[in-house]
């Protein structure tokens, strides 16, 4: 008897995988420990920790919001490594869909049966599965991650609706993906972090109430004394240079806030302390080459926020503001 079986995994090209890249989604692949070495653990930072982690303890998901470089990202990964379980970072994006979160058919699994008992007589049985490539969410939500869903406002609603029945009933509806059960339940242990910037909402999509009602919203707003801190740490500049990179981000921000608009953040004064220490470059405000560092930095957010709308009278405002 000769009785031979072969298996054969076809995956054709799929929508899935051309999702999976589309979406920007994880850059961590869910189970790497992310490296925090650079995260400064200031006082803000700590009492945000201590009142925000009971409320993920007790199951509860949370939502940081505020404007743009206020540190959600870098809060929501710190408060998320608090608890002994992997993270896995997926970010908001208009094209991401079920398919991306709960995967979807990816291609076919065939089993060939070839039975040559008798020689004259050859059977061959060819059985067609169709393969399912379970999405990201699947992942954490069966094995209990931590998940931080960054810019979620920037999902349709329609993907964000998933997250209704997750986070109510503790279960994960398998929408279009042919399985058995049409969900699947919640680990107990699986816990979310959304972020968003309500400045974006405008021409993205509208958060859902629904979905708002069903999460702790706390407002993340610019710290300067936290951002003194993290220069501090971060850079490894002086007290007195942090304060007068500070001081001249603090006066564009100003001007912007005095235009209903939000300025540079605490980016900018990253960037320009970055720079003068890795260039040896002096802070100080008699040097022209950090003034002109600062310029470089800082035009572009304060031509946007003003009637400085060009950049000679930009120039023209910092030389009055900074010189
Ligand atoms: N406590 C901190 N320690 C070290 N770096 C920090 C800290 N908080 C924020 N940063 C840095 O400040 C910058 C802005 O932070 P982050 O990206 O978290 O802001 P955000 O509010 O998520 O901004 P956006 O709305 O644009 O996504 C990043 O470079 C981040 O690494
Ligand atoms: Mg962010």
């Amino acid at each position: 008897m000769k009785k031979r079986s072969e298996k054969n995994t076809e995956t054709s090209p799929s929508k899935t995988s051309e999702h999976q890249s589309s979406s920007g989604r994880t850059k961590n692949q869910g189970n790497k420990p992310i490296n925090r070495a650079d995260f400064v653990e200031t006082e803000k930072v700590k009492e945000l920790t201590s009142r925000m982690k009971p409320y993920l303890q007790a199951g509860y998901p949370l939502h940081l919001t505020g404007p743009t470089g206020v540190g959600k990202t870098a809060i929501a990964l710190h408060l998320a490594a608090q608890f002994d379980k992997p993270i896995m970072l997926l970010h908001g994006n208009h094209e991401m869909n079920n398919v991306d979160l709960i995967g979807g058919v990816s291609g076919f699994t065939s089993d060939k049966l070839i039975d040559n008992f008798v020689r004259q007589v050859y059977k061959k049985q060819t059985e067609v599965k169709e393969k399912w490539n379970p999405g990201r969410l699947v992942e954490a939500a069966q094995k209990g991650y931590t998940l931080i869903y960054d810019e979620f406002s920037r999902s349709s609603p329609e993907t964000n609706n998933l997250f209704l029945s997750i986070l109510e009933e503790g279960i994960l509806p398998l929408y279009g993906t042919k399985q058995n059960q049409s969900f699947m339940k919640v680990h107990k242990d699986f816990r979310v972090i959304f972020t968003s910037n309500p400045e974006e909402y405008a021409g993205v999509f509208d958060t859902q109430d629904a979905l708002l009602d069903r999460l702790i919203t706390i407002e993340i707003e610019h710290d300067k004394k936290a951002e003194r801190e993290i220069l501090r740490e971060k850079c490894g500049v002086l007290a007195k240079e942090a304060d007068l990179i500070l001081k001249i981000t603090g006066k564009v921000r100003t001007a912007c806030v005095d235009e209903n608009k939000h300025g540079p953040s605490l980016r900018a004064s990253l960037m320009i302390a970055t720079i003068c220490k890795k260039s040896d470059i002096t802070i100080s405000q008699e040097n022209k080459k950090f003034t002109r560092v600062c310029k470089d930095i800082l035009s572009t957010h304060l031509m946007k926020c003003t009637e400085q709308n060009n950049l000679l009278e930009a120039e023209k405002w910092f030389e009055k503001e900074i010189s």
